[in-house]
């Protein structure tokens, strides 16, 4: 079986280098049409540069393929409805968002300005939030549609100097975490990637050890998939890098079940606290009402 993108229209943001790139390189290689967004610039979000976008399309027109650039900035909720129109005043419809677009600016919360915690969730959260809220429509109205946000370990695991950076890409997760329900009637499917993997971006953040297998264009593969018309999961966080694949949930433990109908006192949370914490048969994440009819009629609070 052969995957192919023909018909189809893919935006990927930030697509002028990286991950993006390949990204983009990927899907047109199968058919699809791509807008390469990137407005250029530096890894921090300073500066511009159509070229970065025109490069990316370059590429693909030669190797064959269809591709229109687009320079605005997703952090502008103007500049990401521009992308938007741009696919479809092109092509006439969008079936695939590849939201990738993304800027790094590290320091330490005691010492970061909040001028750049606020820009890096602008353009990570917020950006991916525009692109995907001016998409939406386009998608439920042809029953269709693809979407994948890109997360990061420094979200989901925590990284020292990146709160900024943690805190939007964990917010990424809560966007498709809602989407994938309100989606799911439009066969609209969010996921996510969570990528490691060689760019200007974290090349000096990586282990040298392994640096030259952290190939981006092998994250590219999971993020294509996503974006298949053969992708049957919504909700998902897919980890990537140097050729593994794998998939990120939350688990939760089986933890107590005090009498709801007597006081709890801090105490008894304190000494319950080694049970709360066993992850030793950890159980699926299914919020807080996960079996609590079961727990409460076990205890004869409700029939
Ligand atoms: P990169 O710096 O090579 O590429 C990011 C691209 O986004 C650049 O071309 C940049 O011009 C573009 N961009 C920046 N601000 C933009 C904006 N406001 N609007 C549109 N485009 C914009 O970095 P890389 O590594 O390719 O990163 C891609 C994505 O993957 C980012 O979201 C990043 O946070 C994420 N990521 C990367 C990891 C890695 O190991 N490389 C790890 C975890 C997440």
């Amino acid at each position: 079986m052969t995957i192919r993108y023909d018909d189809r229209v893919a935006i990927v943001t930030g697509a002028g280098a990286g991950l993006g790139r390949e990204h983009a390189l990927l899907l047109a290689s199968r058919g699809a049409r791509v807008v390469v967004n990137d407005p250029g610039g530096s890894v921090e979000g300073t500066g511009s540069a159509n070229s970065a976008a025109d490069r990316v399309v370059a590429e693909i027109v030669a190797a064959g393929g269809e591709a229109v650039a687009n320079y605005a900035s997703v952090a502008d909720r103007e500049g990401a409805n521009s992308i938007i129109a741009t696919a479809v005043d092109k092509w006439g419809r969008l079936d695939i968002l590849v939201n990738n677009a993304g800027i790094l600016r590290d320091k330490s919360f005691h010492k970061m300005e909040i001028s750049d915690f606020e820009f890096v969730v602008q353009v990570h959260l917020m950006g991916t939030v525009f692109c995907t809220q001016a998409a939406w429509p386009v998608m439920r109205a042809q029953k269709y549609g693809r979407v994948v946000v890109t997360t990061s370990i420094s979200g989901t695991l925590g990284n020292f100097g990146q709160t900024n950076y943690g805190a939007a890409k964990m917010g990424v997760l809560g966007l498709i975490n809602c989407l994938r329900q309100e989606g799911a009637s439009y066969n609209i499917l969010t996921n996510a990637i969570s990528p490691a993997a060689r760019t200007r971006m974290t090349e000096a953040l990586l282990p040298e050890s392994v640096l030259e297998w952290l190939k981006p264009e092998l994250v590219s593969p999971a993020v294509a998939w996503l974006c298949s018309e053969e992708c049957n999961i919504s909700g998902e966080v897919i980890a990537a890098s140097a050729g593994s694949y794998s998939v990120v949930r939350y688990v939760q433990s089986d933890g107590v079940q005090f009498d709801p109908g007597e006081p709890v006192t801090i105490e008894m949370f304190a000494e319950a606290l080694p049970k709360i914490t066993d992850l030793s048969s950890p159980e699926p994440h299914a919020g807080n009402l996960r079996k609590l009819e079961d727990r409460l009629r076990a205890i004869g609070r409700i029939k």
